[in-house]
Order: structure tokens, then C-alpha cells, then sequence
């Protein structure tokens, strides 16, 4: 028994089964990944972060009519609650965006009157004010924090257009609207991902859909999962030049420090998402006229492959897709945070439809039959006491 109890433990789950669904399938050995059935290289290029939004949450394609009410949904809701707004305003100068998300998200939830009600037409209410909000949270928390003149929401613009625009005082030109819009279905949604595990953790206690989303973005957070996008950019920046990426990888990887955007716990062939946003980032350095961050970011992946056999993740090539975007390196997360809520939400949404609590075990490697020695008789105890 103890054996077998041995033999079922995975080091970071790696490997193991922890749930079904029918949302999103990743196939590692033929480097594919589908969003209900549908290949992430043609979503990215054909749709629209709203339609994926839709497919990912109701499972189907929208119709046209279904389209234009869930994205007429998600422009009327793009407002954030006032006590948010100040909230930002007081925060500490320079807090990161992604702390300011996290809290600007669980602010919110005090401000929507379903936030206690857990029927299934609440929760797809609740996921789409959540999918419209966390733009204007993400841009508002950056603007207020660098202590920029917040700029509203536009009702007009596509969920990609709007957030460019938030950001930057401008509407996106060229190839820059279609190109953030496909970065967002890219990052839109990963199966068991640790982020959408943590919602789901959450969520199998009954808690509430805001909840889930505090968990997933406390998540992301960190450089091993959505922070590495930032950490890509600020490596290519240290770089500067194509001569000097050789030497600068070779010197981490002698100190046995990892390069952020490269390898994968489940992709081993390489991330299917990573040439979509190749492509994207030589299309916007052509548009732009300036190719010094993707020619960086094409010979550390050449130096990394030799040396390591690693290939780039997501959050590669989109390190220099946002920089020309004109996007600030803190906001990459935040980005990732904002287009995963379409995902995050349809996992809460199916784990409600099906759920059991989540609670695995342990293999305890503790200390076993200790007996309690009052603090007056341990040693050292007295002078404590
Ligand atoms: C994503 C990641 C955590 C997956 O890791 P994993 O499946 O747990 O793989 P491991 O951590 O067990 O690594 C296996 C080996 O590859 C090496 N490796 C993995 N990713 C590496 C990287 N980015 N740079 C250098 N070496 C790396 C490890 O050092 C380890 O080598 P070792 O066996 O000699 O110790 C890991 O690849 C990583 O840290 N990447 C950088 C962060 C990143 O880009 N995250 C975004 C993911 S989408």
C-alpha cells in the first residue's frame, strides 16, 4: 500500500491526470493545441479575441447575432467601480500591475450584486464583466500607479483596439490591432495550466467566480508561469545587441541560471503557440522598421536550441511583439492575466457544471510519535518563559 501510495506521487503533478475537459486539448507529440475542437493556428489568424471568448465559454461557435450581443456585453461593461479608481489612485507609487489586477479584481467583486449568487446564468454574467473589466483594470492600474492621467474606456473599439488605446492615448495603426488581438486568443486559454488549476481549486469549494480569478492571478504572477513574458523583455534589453547574445546566454547558462521563455512542462517538441507570435513579432518589426529585438530574440533561440535543446514558450516572441507595441514591460502580465480570464472563467464555469472538491494527499516525511514537553521543562525553555 505504501508503495503503491509512493509510486502515485509526481513531483509538481507533472503527468497526472487532475480533472476532464472539454475546452481545451494540448497533444505534446504532434505539437498541437485546440480550443473546442478548433486549431489554435487558425483561431489566431481567422478569429477575434471576443469570438474565442464566446467559443471557449458557451463551447460553439457564436452566430453573428450571438457575436454582436456577447461583444456589445463586453463594451457595455468595460467600466470599473469609482472606489477602484481611488484605490489606485492611493496606492503606492509605482506598485506593479499585476499586484494592482489582483487587488482590482477582488475590489470589484464587492461592487457586483450577483457576487453571492452561483446559478449558472449569474456565473456567465459574472464572466463576462470580469472578461470586459480586467483591460480596464490592467490599464488603469499601470496609468495611475506611474501617476498618468487615467484614459476611459472606449465603447467603439474591439477589446484589442480598446485596450491599445487605454494604454497609449491612440488607436492602434497598420498590422497593430489584428496583431494584439491574435496575442490575446494565443493566451486566452491552456488546459490544466497552474493559474487555471489554482481557479479550480478555488472554485470546488463553492467559493465564488471572483475567488477563482484573485487565485489564478496571485498565480500567474510568478516567473515560472505568465511573469516570464516581462522577464523576456527585460533579458533582451540587457542583451542590446545581436553581437552580444552569444556571450550573454553562455555566461547564465555557465551559472546554471534558466532563460526565461524557453521550455515547456508539457510541450517537448516545442509550443505551438511560439511560432504564431514569431511571425507576429517580425511583422510588426518590419511595419515599425525596427528589427533589433526580434533579431536579438532569433539568435538567443538559435544559441539556447544548440546549447540546451530548449525551445521557446509563449511568452517568447511576445516580449517583442508588446515592446514595439509601444506596451510597458509591467503590463505583459497583466496581458496575459486579462486575454487568460476567457479561460479561467470557462474552466470555473464547467468545474461548477460537474464538481467535487479538490483535495489531494500527501506523502507525510515528517517526524512520527513525539511526546509534548511543556515549555517550563524544555531546554532553554525557562529563559524563554
Ligand atoms: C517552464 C518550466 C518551469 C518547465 O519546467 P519543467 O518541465 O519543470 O522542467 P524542469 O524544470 O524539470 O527542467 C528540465 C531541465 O531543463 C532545464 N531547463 C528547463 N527550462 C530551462 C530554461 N528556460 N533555461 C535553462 N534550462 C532550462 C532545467 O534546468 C533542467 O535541467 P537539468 O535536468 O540539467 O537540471 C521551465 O522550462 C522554465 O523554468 N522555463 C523558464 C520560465 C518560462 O519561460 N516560463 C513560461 C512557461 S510558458
Amino acid at each position: 500500500m505504501e508503495e503503491e501510495k509512493k509510486k502515485e506521487y509526481s513531483p509538481g503533478l507533472e503527468g497526472i491526470i487532475a480533472g476532464k475537459t472539454g475546452i481545451c486539448e494540448i497533444d505534446p507529440e504532434r505539437a498541437t493545441l485546440t480550443y473546442r475542437g478548433y486549431d489554435i493556428r487558425d483561431l489566431a489568424v481567422k478569429s477575434t479575441y471576443e469570438e474565442t471568448a464566446y467559443l471557449l465559454l458557451y463551447g460553439e461557435l457564436p452566430t453573428a447575432g450571438k457575436l454582436k450581443e456577447f461583444s456589445d456585453t463586453l463594451r457595455s461593461e468595460r467600466a470599473v467601480p469609482g472606489e477602484v479608481v481611488d484605490l489606485y489612485r492611493r496606492a503606492p507609487q509605482k506598485s506593479h500591475s499585476m499586484d494592482l489586477l489582483r487587488t482590482g479584481i477582488s475590489l470589484s467583486a464587492l461592487y457586483d450584486p450577483e457576487v453571492w449568487d452561483d446559478s449558472i446564468d449569474a456565473n456567465y454574467r459574472k464572466a463576462a464583466r470580469i472578461i470586459a473589466k480586467m483591460p480596464t483594470l490592467a490599464a488603469l492600474g499601470y496609468r495611475l500607479a506611474h501617476r498618468k492621467k487615467p484614459i476611459e474606456p472606449r465603447d467603439d473599439l474591439s477589446a484589442a483596439e480598446n485596450f491599445l488605446y487605454m494604454m497609449r492615448g491612440s488607436e492602434p495603426e497598420g498590422p497593430a490591432g489584428r496583431i494584439f488581438d491574435s496575442s490575446l486568443i494565443i493566451y486566452a486559454e491552456h488546459e490544466y495550466n497552474a493559474s487555471s488549476f489554482s481557479a479550480l481549486v478555488t472554485i470546488s469549494t463553492r467559493s465564488d467566480i471572483y475567488s477563482g480569478i484573485v487565485s489564478a492571478v496571485g498565480t500567474l504572477k510568478g516567473p515560472l508561469h505568465g511573469g516570464a513574458n516581462e522577464e523576456v523583455m527585460k533579458m533582451l534589453l540587457d542583451i542590446g545587441s545581436v553581437e552580444k547574445a552569444e556571450a550573454w546566454i553562455m555566461d547564465k547558462l555557465a551559472k546554471k541560471q534558466r532563460i526565461m521563455g524557453f521550455g515547456h512542462r508539457v510541450y517537448k517538441h516545442g509550443d505551438t503557440r511560439a511560432p504564431i507570435l514569431k511571425e507576429a513579432s517580425l511583422e510588426i518589426c518590419k511595419f515599425e522598421n525596427y528589427c533589433r529585438w526580434h533579431d536579438i530574440s532569433l539568435k538567443v533561440e538559435e544559441v539556447v536550441k544548440r546549447e540546451k535543446g530548449l525551445l521557446p514558450n509563449v511568452d517568447y516572441f511576445a516580449a517583442s511583439v508588446y515592446y514595439l507595441l509601444g506596451l510597458p514591460l509591467e503590463t505583459y502580465t497583466p496581458i496575459f492575466a486579462m486575454a487568460r480570464s476567457a479561460g479561467w472563467c470557462s474552466h470555473i464555469i464547467e468545474q461548477l457544471s460537474d464538481n467535487r472538491l479538490i483535495r489531494p494527499t500527501s506523502e507525510y516525511t515528517g517526524k512520527r510519535g513525539l511526546k509534548y514537553v511543556p515549555l517550563g521543562e524544555r531546554e532553554g525553555g525557562q529563559k524563554a518563559a
